[in-house]
């Protein structure tokens, strides 16, 4: 079964509101020129607002960093599900490695924002990833499960439209090392066998599953070409409209 490729931009804490508006207006018409395929880009929550009244009627999917699990509260410095689907955002980014070992966001953490995105009504886009350590110790597939099996505790999906999962190695992001091909396809079929332990073979099937971690230009067409691999999480390679163009318009 083919997957719908989806192509996300992460822009992180970067983009004042007037450059985030130029730079989603360039995604915007790179978009135009392909067909069949998803793309998605999170500009900080500051810029928004600007960037959603660009992207109307576009088809680009505007998507967050990040989302707490309730409705509202006193929560301060957080954003919920039902404040971001109200700027016409339908995709949350959880559980980035930046959250996880920059702000120290756990496992139990990560698992609750995911529950409410998807109670809200938003899909997560749900990160996962080994540190450079971990893969040296021979762990990587160890520290996967566990973070999947935590991340997805007590999470029912109907249908795999609900979640999307992006692998993004640590040691891969913003470093310029990318995973090879085949070290993100054999990460990316295990992580589809255990969400099939999971869930279902038919929901792991239906499932996207990105490859984050130094995508760029030179190495999305072969990516791209692994059977587990249906689309990527772009960090900085998604600030520059030329190259996210060319990411968008993989082949
Ligand atoms: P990078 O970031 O493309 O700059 O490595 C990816 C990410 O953090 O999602």
């Amino acid at each position: 079964m083919k997957r719908k490729p989806l192509l996300a931009g992460n822009w992180k804490m970067y983009t004042t509101a007037p450059e985030a508006q130029q730079l989603a207006a360039a995604v915007a018409k790179a978009a135009n020129k392909v067909s069949g395929r998803d793309v998605m880009v999170a500009p900080p929550y500051t810029a928004m607002a600007a960037v959603s009244t660009i992207l109307s009627d576009t088809g680009v999917i505007l998507g967050a960093q990040n989302v707490h699990w309730e409705e509202q509260g006193a929560f301060t410095g957080e954003i919920s599900a039902p404040m971001l689907k109200d700027l016409g955002c339908s995709m949350a980014i959880v559980g980035h490695s930046e959250r996880r070992h920059v702000f120290g966001e756990t496992d139990f953490m990560i698992n609750r924002r995911i529950s409410g995105a998807i109670q809200f009504g938003l899909i997560p886009v749900f990160c996962i990833g080994e540190t450079l350590e971990e893969r040296e110790a021979g762990q990587t597939l160890k520290v996967l499960e566990d973070q999947v099996r935590a991340g997805l505790a007590g999470i029912e999906l109907a249908d795999g439209g609900q979640i999307v999962v992006a692998y993004e190695p640590v040691w891969a992001i913003g470093t310029g090392k990318t995973a090879t091909e085949t070290q993100a396809q054999e990460v990316h079929s295990f992580i589809r066998s255990l969400l099939a332990d999971i869930y279902e073979k038919n929901i792991a099937a239906q499932i996207r599953i990105l490859y984050g971690g130094s995508v760029k230009p030179e190495n999305i067409d072969i990516l791209m070409q692994q059977d587990d691999i249906d689309g990527a999480l772009v960090g900085g390679a998604a600030l520059k409209a030329e190259m996210f163009e060319r990411i968008i318009c993989f082949q």
